[in-house]
């Protein structure tokens, strides 16, 4: 039986590795720590409220003494460090929080754990991300021995975060191990990012905002994809190595966002209920608006998944139309969960992100 200190569990990802974990590992406690900053969100996780072996803390991974209270009282021995300020626009909005969570939270989180574990068995895994690699043309993949180039301020913070793990382990043997994954979507997904964003405005007939001309390309993967891999690295993965996630599927924004306009146009017509809830007349690829473009905007990612595939057998499984659609119900069967997100502190934020974006388009 493991103890899994799950850092960021009420967030995206977060929340979805630790009810897939639950399903997958019955044996092992899960104790998730989060702040509970704006993404985090405790309705996430009430499918575990009622499990004894499951544990969640309110606390800080920036908080030394509480993180190292937390490993001695639950002897942690298992780290998967998902805890970060997580969005691109809101580091150039105001980047030092970015810095804050993502480097001191993950320095501070690496050296709990090298003073608490002083015997064998362990396993510290920090969730990166492929924006560390910075920016492709046309062709070509990232592979784990892509230079690092960061280009916003949160990708520079991971990579920062990045390093320091990697330094732990070779200065000091901690068995740490990195996944470098391309963009997720699916359930729990805060509304900021963009499929979630096009989903909900898309119901609500609200304009599409695409930055610049809708080109630069993401490699999409779904989200319980994203939780078999991590879970295949932790299990199987070498210490001190980094694994590439990605999920096969290159898609330009505005292709997206019609596919989005498509799969809400054909719920909203196969179904009376949501046409009445979410009345619009014609194809809602008319809300699409092309705005102000966002600075250093990296043109495309994608990640080349070979070394994942072939030495610990992890693939996608999810296929882009498949998941993009339940991806689409998801959030139509789940109106109240994000109804709360974006009528709060979430409205100040986007009224302040796209108010200058969409005059300075016009
Ligand atoms: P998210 O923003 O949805 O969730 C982040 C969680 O971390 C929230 O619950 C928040 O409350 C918590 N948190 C923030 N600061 C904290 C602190 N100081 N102490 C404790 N908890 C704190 O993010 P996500 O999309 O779920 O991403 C999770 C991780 O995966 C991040 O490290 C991100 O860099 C990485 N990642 C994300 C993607 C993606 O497409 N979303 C892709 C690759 C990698
Ligand atoms: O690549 C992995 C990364 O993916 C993660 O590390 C980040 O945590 C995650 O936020 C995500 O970063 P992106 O910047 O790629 O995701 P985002 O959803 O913000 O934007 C995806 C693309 O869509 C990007 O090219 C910008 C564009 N976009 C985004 C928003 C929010 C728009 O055109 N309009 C929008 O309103």
């Amino acid at each position: 039986m493991r103890k899994i200190l799950i850092t960021g569990g009420a967030g995206f990802i977060g929340s979805n590795f630790a009810v897939y974990m639950r399903q997958a590992h019955p044996e092992d406690r899960l104790v998730v720590f989060d702040k509970l900053t704006y993404a985090g969100n405790l309705e996430n996780l009430r499918s575990l409220e009622a499990d004894a072996n499951y544990r969640f803390i309110k606390g800080d991974i920036t908080d030394f003494e509480h993180v190292t209270r937390v490993f001695k009282e639950e002897g942690i021995d298992t780290v998967v460090n998902f805890a970060a300020e997580s969005h691109v626009d809101r580091s150039i909005l105001g980047p030092k929080a970015f810095i804050e969570t993502n480097v001191n939270g993950t320095f501070c989180l690496l050296e709990a754990a090298r003073q608490a574990w002083t015997s064998g068995g362990n396993r510290f895994l920090h969730v990166s991300t492929d924006e560390v690699y910075g920016s492709l043309g046309e062709t070509g993949s990232f592979t784990e021995t892509t230079p690092y180039s960061p280009n916003s301020p949160y990708s520079a913070s991971k990579a920062a975060s990045d390093h320091l793990v990697r330094a732990y382990f070779h200065t000091y043997g901690l068995p740490v191990l990195t996944t470098n994954c391309s963009n997720n979507y699916g359930p729990f997904q805060f509304p900021e990012k963009l499929i979630p964003l096009m989903v909900i405005n898309a119901l609500n007939g609200k304009p599409l905002p695409v930055y610049g001309d809708g080109t630069n390309v993401r490699d999409w993967l779904h989200v319980s994809d994203h939780c078999a891999a991590i879970d295949t690295v932790l299990s199987r993965g070498r210490a001190g190595e980094v694994y590439n996630v990605g999920g096969r599927a290159e898609r330009r924004n505005i292709d997206i966002v019609e596919g989005i306009c498509a799969a809400v146009d054909a719920r909203a017509g196969s179904d009376e209920a949501i046409a009445r809830l979410y009345s619009f007349g014609g194809s809602r690829k008319k809300l699409i608006t092309f705005v102000k473009d966002r600075p250093g905007h990296d043109k495309r990612y994608a990640i080349d998944c070979t070394k994942i595939e072939k030495e610990l057998g992890w693939k996608p499984s999810v296929t882009f139309d498949h998941g993009i659609k339940s991806t689409v119900d998801w959030y139509v069967a789940n109106r109240s969960w994000w109804e709360r997100i974006v009528s709060g502190e979430y409205l100040r934020y986007y009224e302040r992100q796209y108010k200058d974006r969409c005059d300075a388009a016009k």
